[in-house]
């Protein structure tokens, strides 16, 4: 196929590890590095640290062949003739990103160079990262011809994360130099030329032989501020949809009528139009935080980025006013809640809304019983069992002598629920819905008193659902 080329990725994150994976099944020879010892053990002995569809199925093809896992960092960035850099880079205290794991990545770096490589930044970071790398590279002692600094953003979703990498809807590349462009292209060449899509392993998806993703190439500049811009374009969606359902509940109006009304126009397009009760996730709250505080360095106010974080943070209270209204009193109340992870398909729980929920529920005096198909274990750590809280290994024993059943991530087994077990299993038949996964009138059918965020109730009672 295309030419192997010795690949280090240093971080094994969702993106890291992701990016890891889908290298080495692309055909190139990977050495994942991460710090945390134990991680690496588990990864060596097969296990898989995250929950990402095709990621244990890619990683066991080539464990122990083209993908090794190890915490030496110098070796790695020795033996590689590029290197990824997906390590954190989370939300300091002022809002812009706390760069310091790059930094000390790029030291190490540093150190280790005794050819030419090209060092990747494929972590969001802020425009000038590029430019701050190389100048730790130099202020270390490197040649300035002997590397290049490439922005190379990564736009996978958690849960998804292998099937965006392998079928993405462009591949972004920011270089300075025409060597640096050409490993690039070299790397992405076995997806880029489609003959990825034609090994019988491929994982499937969107894309095809027929049918390769572009490669943009563009300034190292250009391709930090596309990340930064993607992110917050799409919290930006979902904040409108979610500002426009809250009018949809005053007016008595179903937003997912509206949203499909307005996303057939191609030129806002159908996606990330899904009202509920917020964004959250490792990306989308660090990332609008991070941008509003780049543009603020470079003299701009970004203010609708202020407003696009108000109205997601709004929503969770709006969410929980609902509840209030459904149930009048919370103290005492047991409530059954489906879905403890920032969305469906993963079992990452940071910036999680359903979290915030429940710890608003605790605050009340409610007793929980929490239930999640990926993410207890990781919501164990934040809110320990005891007295108000319970963990069900079903969703039916969540259900059991419930006051009410939240909703609060769209997994696909929640849409798929046995309505008439859950109903008999709860003391009351109320659903309060933050993801619109069902139908309000089939509820209804079902006997539920069903609340849902932006969508009229199904009974003259639309009134009621005006004075939330
Ligand atoms: C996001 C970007 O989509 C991805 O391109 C980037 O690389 C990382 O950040 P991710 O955080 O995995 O990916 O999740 P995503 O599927 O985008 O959802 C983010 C949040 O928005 C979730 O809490 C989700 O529930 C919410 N969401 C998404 C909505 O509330 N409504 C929608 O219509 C879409």
């Amino acid at each position: 196929m295309n030419q192997q080329i010795v690949i280090a990725v240093v971080g094994s994150g969702y993106v890291g590890l992701v990016s890891a994976a889908c290298f080495a099944e692309m055909g190139h020879r990977v050495i994942c590095v991460d710090n945390d010892e134990e991680k690496v053990r588990l990864l060596n002995e097969g296990g898989v640290p995250i929950h990402e569809e095709y990621l244990p199925e890619i990683l066991s093809r080539h464990r122990g062949g083209s993908i090794e896992f190890t915490t030496e960092l110098h070796r790695a960035t020795s033996q590689a003739q590029v290197i990824f850099i997906a390590v954190g880079t989370p939300q300091s205290d002022t809002g812009d990103a706390d760069l310091s794991y790059v930094d000390a990545v790029a030291s190490e770096i540093a150190r280790s160079i005794d050819s030419y490589k090209v060092i990747v930044e494929k972590s969001t970071v802020p425009v000038y990262t590029n430019e701050w790398i190389t100048r730790i590279l130099e202020r270390n002692g490197t040649q300035k011809d002997t590397f290049d600094v490439v922005s190379n953003p990564e736009f996978l979703r958690e849960g998804t994360g292998v099937t965006d990498f392998l079928h993405p809807n462009r591949i972004v590349i920011g270089v300075e130099s025409e060597r640096a462009a050409r490993v690039m292209r070299q790397i992405y060449g076995p997806l880029t030329s489609g003959a990825y899509y034609n090994l019988p392993h491929a994982v499937p998806g969107s894309r095809s032989a027929n049918n390769p993703p572009p490669l943009l190439k563009m300034s190292t500049k250009a391709a930090e501020l596309t990340k930064h811009a993607t992110n917050a374009f799409l919290a930006m969606k979902i904040s409108f949809i979610n500002a426009v359902a809250n009018i949809c509940d005053a007016a008595g109006v179903n937003v997912e009528e509206v949203a499909e009304g307005v996303g057939m126009d191609e030129r806002i397009g159908p996606k990330f139009l899904r009202a509920g009760i917020g964004y959250g996730g490792s990306c989308f709250p660090k990332d609008v935080a991070a941008f509003r505080w780049v543009a603020e360095q470079l003299g701009q106010q970004f203010d609708l980025l202020a407003e696009v974080e108000k109205i997601n943070s709004q929503q969770k209270k709006l969410f929980f006013r609902k509840i209030r209204s459904a149930l009048w009193t919370l103290r005492g109340k047991n409530i059954a809640v489906l879905g403890l992870a920032f969305k469906g398909g993963t079992d990452d729980i940071r910036e999680s809304p359903a979290i915030d929920i429940v710890n608003m529920l605790l605050k009340e005096g409610c007793c929980v019983t929490l239930y999640d198909p990926a993410a207890m274990e990781r919501t164990k750590t934040v809110i320990p069992p005891g007295p108000q809280v319970r963990y069900a290994s079903d969703m039916y024993e969540m259900a059991q002598d419930a006051h009410a059943v939240l909703i609060l991530s769209d997994w696909q087994e929640f849409a798929a629920i046995d309505l008439d077990r859950l109903r008999n299993a709860l003391r009351h038949p109320i659903v309060i819905d933050g993801r619109n996964l069902f139908d309000p009138e089939l509820m209804l059918e079902k006997g539920f008193t069903y609340f849902s965020v932006g969508r009229p109730y199904p009974t003259t009672s639309v009134k009621a659902l005006k004075t939330l």
